[in-house]
């Protein structure tokens, strides 16, 4: 069972069904793509813990908020199969100061901060600052919760927004202000098993609405897999001082971490420091990821819930090139209409997937459901074919609010 509704459990969902140890894959809830969908929400796990026993499932969890609400834990204490971290490891995602606070004292690369639960004094110490700052609420916003600041006025803003209006509830009771690293930035993630952790193959986001990297922060626009900015020289150095530094450290604090360890990367300079943790896989980064995977990803997420990733071969990768482009409703990351009718999923060449997010089906049309709707996912021999397979399948696919980044994939085109 694959626990979530977006592209990236649709993804999760169509590689698994590819493997010859599954027999069937539930998605719950699931969306207009995953082909067995159980009506269960995320929120709702004890439903989730029932229909795991009643069919006898080995659970995969997608998103962050089950895991952070104790999902896993819950799985254990029933002695249910599950895949993901604990409440407690979660934390690396859950609470931004919680992680920072661990990267500073284990001396994980990261950005300075501070953090404040008082408007002024929050203030003042921009005031003080010479450097330009990023403004971050502590707890889960879907991704919104960052404000990347350009000046003290906008920092201003920024603390008002989350201290003061609450404009994110709870998860901004505090703030993080942090030095702004102006550097590129890739995802790293890697599946772990409590004792080690395995790279995935590399990726690059495009966090912002529009091409360019102009506008708000989203939940991601487009990704492409693997990303030159990444070479195996800085790939070994943020293995060893980022990823296998957390796990040991994770363990020496007593908490053991399973699950896909997802670290936001910012270089500057040749160096690599933690923007971000997630505890689970990257959306939309997992869509092309998982697109140029050979290995049976069953194998691999079953031997991380049984402690024994030493045990298996290296992951093997198809040589190409994965590109996503998201596309999106008008409106979105702000609110945006729904029940717009899709057309043209009869005319997707070999090349593409077409994942789909944010969907829903009625009848026999798929509808609009949500800001953002399908992730479009095409392999190519290089980078420039991967870019142009995915757009030219982006075309075939219409509906009255759709709406793209134009530059998926540019900025590593650039380096290359
Ligand atoms: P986060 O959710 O913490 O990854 O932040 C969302 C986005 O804000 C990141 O993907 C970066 O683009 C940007 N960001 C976060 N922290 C910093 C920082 N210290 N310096 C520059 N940009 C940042
Ligand atoms: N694509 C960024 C994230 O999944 O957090």
């Amino acid at each position: 069972m694959v626990v979530g509704s977006g592209g990236r459990e649709h993804a999760l969902t169509w590689k698994l069904s590819n493997s010859d140890n599954v027999e069937q894959v539930f998605t719950a809830p699931g969306n207009g793509g995953t082909p067995n969908n159980v009506s269960i929400s995320v929120d709702d796990i004890d439903g989730l813990v029932k229909f795991a026993q009643e069919k006898n499932c080995f659970t995969v969890v997608g998103p962050e908020d089950p895991l952070a609400n104790g999902i896993v834990d819950t799985f254990h204490e029933k002695n249910l199969p599950i895949f993901g971290p604990s409440k407690n490891a979660a934390q690396l995602e859950s609470s931004k100061i919680w992680a920072k606070e661990f990267m500073k004292r284990n001396s994980i690369p990261t950005a300075d901060f501070e953090i404040f639960d008082d408007t002024q004094k929050a203030k003042e110490f921009v005031k003080s600052y010479d450097k330009p700052v990023v403004i971050k609420a502590d707890g889960l916003a879907a991704g919104k919760g960052v404000i990347v600041c350009d000046s003290k006025d906008e920092a201003n803003e920024a603390i008002d927004t989350i201290l003061t209006k609450k404009t994110f509830g709870d998860a901004g009771s505090k703030i993080i202000i942090e030095e702004r690293i102006d550097g590129i930035e890739a995802s790293y993630i890697a599946l772990c098993d409590g004792n080690v952790g395995i790279p995935m193959a590399t990726s690059q986001d495009h966090k912002r609405i529009f091409d360019d990297d102009k506008g708000p922060n989203t939940g991601g626009m487009g990704a492409y897999s693997p990303t030159p900015i990444i070479d195996d020289k800085l790939a070994s150095q943020i293995q060893e001082k980022i990823i296998d530094k957390t796990i040991a450290s994770m363990n020496e604090e007593g908490i053991e971490f399973k699950g896909f360890l997802y670290a936001g990367i910012m270089i500057k300079d040749g160096t690599p420091y933690v923007l971000e943790y997630n505890v689970r896989m990257g959306d939309p980064e997992c869509q092309p990821i998982l697109m140029r995977l050979d290995s049976d990803l069953y194998e691999y997420l079953l031997a991380s819930y049984k402690g024994k990733l030493k045990d298996l071969p290296k992951l093997s990768w198809k040589q190409e090139y994965a590109v996503c482009v998201v596309l999106a409703s008008k409106g979105y990351p702000k609110s945006y209409p729904k029940n717009d009718k899709i057309t043209g999923f009869e005319n997707i060449p070999e090349n593409s997937f077409v994942f789909h997010a944010g969907t829903k089906k009625e009848n026999e049309s798929v509808l609009s459901n949500g800001g953002r709707v399908l992730g479009v996912t095409a392999l190519g021999v290089t980078l420039q074919n991967a870019i142009n397979n995915a757009y030219s399948t982006c075309e075939k696919l219409d509906w009255k609010n759709k709406s793209h980044r134009n530059d998926i994939g540019k900025k590593g085109l650039s380096y290359l």
